[in-house]
């Protein structure tokens, strides 16, 4: 049984994909943990309220970044995690956090990395008349939205998107790829070589909406 902790920042639909489509497809692993820099965040509820353990721990309250990635490596530690995945958790992790944890830490961009790494992806995305935007799950290095790049999916940018339509559209898609990914990485399917991920039974790793 594999052992998944969540660290979030905000309302958590990413997470829920993941926490159901585990129960749903019976996979061996369990969200064992979810933590958020923001106490109030509703991801953190949603969690509690399914029984799930949660730890809230407001990065202001620290006097640096490394102080608050020291706490947040020990607090999620005690869960035991065999995979930390980051889903719409809006803090950069120093090195220290990521290197501890390398080769076990997803994360989810809304963008077609490495295309529009950073914020406002579907703002910029549609500033520069892209035709495509998408999401895409990748292991997290200390280059921020640089890691090997797991799966994508691709949306089309349509005449008359705005920022919410183009991030509502894509967020479908993370809700299709992120739990896929999860999935694979729990199952020992993935492989890294050289900086490029192979799904091992030859699953597609692109997605078209
Ligand atoms: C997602 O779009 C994710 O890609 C981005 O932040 C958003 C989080 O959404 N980094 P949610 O909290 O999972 O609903």
């Amino acid at each position: 049984m594999k052992r998944i902790v969540i660290l979030l920042s905000g309302r958590g639909s990413n997470m829920q994909a993941i926490v159901e489509r585990c129960a749903e497809e019976g996979w061996d692993a369990r969200v064992v943990g979810v933590a958020s820099n923001r106490p109030g965040a509703a991801g953190l509820a949603w969690a509690a309220a399914r029984g799930i353990a949660t730890a809230a721990l407001d990065h202001r309250e620290h006097a640096s970044r490394e102080a608050f990635d020291a706490e947040l490596a020990r607090v999620i530690g005690l869960w035991g995690p065999d995979l930390v995945v980051l889903a719409g958790f809006m803090r950069i992790l120093g090195n220290d956090f990521v290197r501890r944890h390398e080769g076990r830490l997803l994360n989810i961009h809304p963008s077609l990395l490495p295309a529009f790494s950073g914020l406002h992806t579907h703002r910029r995305a549609i500033e520069a008349g892209c035709k495509a935007a998408g999401a895409t799950v990748h292991f997290v290095t200390p280059e921020l939205d640089h890691g090997p790049i797991v799966v994508q999916a691709v949306v089309p940018v349509l005449p008359g998107d705005d920022e919410q339509s183009l991030s509502d559209r894509v967020l479908v898609q993370e809700h299709r790829i992120y739990p896929l990914a999860v999935r694979w990485f729990v199952e020992g399917r993935l492989r890294t070589e050289a900086g490029v991920v192979t799904q091992l039974d030859g699953a597609p790793q692109l997605y078209l909406a």
